[in-house]
């Protein structure tokens, strides 16, 4: 599979796009918030800083209501903290990143709203101060800014994703290893476990490095993705969603619609490390210094009955519904690629059924990291 192509969150505002069905990721964005000020605060009060021009990066932003929410909180910590400090808020330079099949068109065209709603905040401080926004297509585990260019980056929701599938399980060449799987399992061998911590440890080790590169000294990272707080990465928390979507293409194959062997040869480019794989990849790569690791629980359905929807009402889905919609606007791109389109509609139904199931008998939930970060200043 190449990951760069097959894998894009649903496009458009329609009823599957990931636009309307990232209720869940918003409220990872929420949870992190905390540590974002914190780190903001602290690169205010450590560098003799208040940089003329801020610049930032969000790595991994998709496209919807959640990709801007992150430049509106941080011009204001910024802004707020100037206005303390009696000094004059700084220009905005903004990146917004994601892979180069990320709806960038949608992202773009809610860009003048969103000036707009800058002008007309009177009251947040940003008055005298500007904002400008660029996109920056690429994969974040390579290059993808100047050297030095960059005070803060943010990442949520996006670092679970690996940079390809761990080569010894996506050959053709040879027997599939992770049979009936989509990712890690009870059930899989140990080289099937062992072939994703490595993928895991190389990419983020690419990340980490081109970051280091790009980051001014001093310079501050948030980074949240899914996480395990065990060492043993077979927990129901880390893999039972694929396990659930696994056993709905499982009865699609018993039924002949899906070939045994595609499902056989399906390996999720996806990792939730534990905090101590994090901890020594950023120990061996040398250039930053965590200042704080944390794991918080998520619920897989974001956690609130209802969930009110852009135009102020509530969406009136069952948790269920919820989690089948939000799965499907992340990960209909890739099953589509490699399973055809055509049998998504009829996949995503039986997985609903599944997940009903489970989740009437169990509470079920994700574990979130949040790492903060300071490039060190050596
Ligand atoms: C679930 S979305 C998160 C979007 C947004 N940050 C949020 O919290 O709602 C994950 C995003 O990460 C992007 N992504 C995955 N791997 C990437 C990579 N190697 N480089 C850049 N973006 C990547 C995906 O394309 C996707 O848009």
């Amino acid at each position: 599979m190449v990951v760069v192509q097959a894998l894009h969150m649903n496009g458009g505002t329609g009823e599957t796009s990931y636009a309307k069905n990232s209720v869940v990721q918003n409220k990872i964005m929420s949870i992190g918030k905390p540590m974002i000020e914190e780190a903001i605060l602290k690169l205010y009060s450590t560098t003799n800083n208040s940089p003329e021009s801020f610049a930032i990066a969000d790595l991994g932003c998709s496209s919807g209501p959640n990709t801007l929410l992150l430049v509106s909180h941080v011009m204001d910590i910024v802004c707020r903290r100037c206005c303390q400090l009696d000094c004059a808020p700084p220009e905005f330079r903004v990146f917004l990143n994601d892979l180069p099949w990320n709806d960038y068109n949608t992202l773009f065209r809610s860009l003048p709203a969103f000036y707009n709603t800058l002008k007309e905040d009177k009251g947040s401080g940003l008055l005298g101060s500007s904002c400008f926004i660029a996109g920056m297509p690429g994969s974040f585990y390579g290059r993808l800014f100047p050297r030095k260019s960059l005070h803060f980056v943010h990442s949520s929701s996006s670092l679970h994703w690996l940079s390809q599938v761990p080569p010894g399980l996506d050959s053709k060449s040879t027997p599939p290893l992770n049979k009936g799987k989509l990712f890690i399992s009870k059930t899989s061998p140990p080289s099937v476990l062992s072939s994703y911590a490595l993928q895991f440890q190389e990419d983020f080790t690419s990340f980490l490095s081109s970051r280091s590169e790009e980051m001014v000294p001093g310079g501050r990272m948030v980074l949240s993705f899914m996480g395990r707080r065990s060492a043993d990465p077979t927990t129901e928390e880390n893999c039972h969603q694929w396990e659930l979507l696994a056993q709905a293409l499982h009865t699609m194959v018993i039924e002949g619609h899906v070939e045994e062997e595609k499902l056989d040869r399906f390996n999720a480019p996806y990792y939730s490390p534990s905090p101590e794989e994090v901890k020594s990849a950023v120990q061996r790569e040398g250039s930053f210094m965590i200042d704080r690791i944390e794991i918080l629980e998520v619920e897989w359905d974001g956690g609130s009955n209802n969930h009110v929807v852009s135009n102020g009402t509530s969406d009136n889905l069952t948790g269920a519904q919820r989690v089948v919609k939000t799965v499907r606007a992340v990960v209909e791109s890739m099953l589509a690629s490699h399973f055809g389109e055509e049998i998504m509609d009829e996949l995503f139904s039986r997985y609903g059924n599944i997940v009903s199931d489970y989740m009437s008998r169990k509470r079920a939930k994700y574990d979130n990291m949040i790492v903060s970060m300071t490039r060190k200043s050596y």
